[in-house]
């Protein structure tokens, strides 16, 4: 087996056989307990995964990489914590573009990482906080490794092994994502907040190209992304004014 090569990001890991929500298991050991900063709560076996917005996370048993890790970003004012959003999309991306050619994978704000317009991994935040700092976060990343057939997970998944048509071993692949986010999260933490803000606009999808978007009212129009808000709402140019979006308010047509 490949040796982990952090200072504490999966240095202790919870591996459960099965477990409805690996962010559920996180955030009752957080209410119940002081895990280790780093933590990992990993399992073969998600069987009622959470996703954004009340959505549910599809998985076939031992397929995937389905964990949650925990963090202390008691350094970040919460109305900061989008940083903590790009640390964590550009460790998924980081750590998916280790495998396929860098060119097709991106992130499609705020934070699906992307493989052409297909989506490969899904990250699920969920912040505690106290007064006006973040006290814990438990990143939750559901990753499509080896699974070929998708039953629900809109939209248009993709996995590792679809895309290369090789299968991959879960554990090593495990020790990667950690090392990435490990990386991520102390970048992050030692403030370089610059690189890491032009790394997430580097790496985002359909920046700064026209493209079709939808209304929560369901209208169609067209529209460029120009950049990120401080709280993480979507910049775009529409007709010529520049319109800001916040996350239940417009769709990728
Ligand atoms: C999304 O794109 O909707 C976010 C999906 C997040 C899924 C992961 S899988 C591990 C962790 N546990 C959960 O219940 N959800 C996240």
């Amino acid at each position: 087996m490949r040796r982990l090569n952090t200072l504490f990001v999966g240095q202790v890991v919870h591996d459960l056989p099965t477990v409805a929500s690996t962010n559920e298991y996180a955030l009752t050991l957080l209410s119940k307990s002081n895990p280790a900063e780093g933590t990992a709560i990993s399992t073969g076996n998600q069987t009622a995964g959470r996703g954004q917005i009340g959505s549910q996370w599809e998985s076939e048993p031992g397929k995937n990489i389905t964990l949650s890790v925990i963090f202390y970003p008691d350094f970040l004012l919460v109305k900061n914590q989008f940083q903590l959003n790009q640390a964590v999309a550009m460790a998924v991306c980081d750590f998916v573009k280790k495998y396929l050619p860098v060119s097709k994978v991106s992130i499609k704000w705020p934070n699906d990482i992307y493989v052409g317009a297909r989506k490969i991994a899904g990250i699920l935040l969920q912040n505690s906080l106290i007064n006006n700092q973040i006290r814990s976060t438990v990143a939750g990343i559901g990753i499509n490794v080896n699974q070929t057939v998708f039953a629900t997970n809109p939209p248009n998944p993709t996995s590792l092994c679809l895309e290369t048509g090789e299968n991959f071993d879960l554990e090593e692949l495990r020790s990667s994502l950690f090392e990435r986010l490990e990386a991520r999260f102390l970048q992050l933490k030692s403030g370089k907040i610059l690189p890491l803000q032009q790394d997430y606009l580097g790496n985002l999808y359909r920046f700064q190209a026209p493209a079709k978007f939808q209304r929560s009212d369901g209208e169609i129009f067209e529209g460029t992304i120009t950049g990120i808000d401080e709280s993480g709402r979507l910049k775009m140019a529409v007709q010529g004014r520049e319109t800001i979006f916040d996350l239940k308010e417009i769709r990728f047509h």
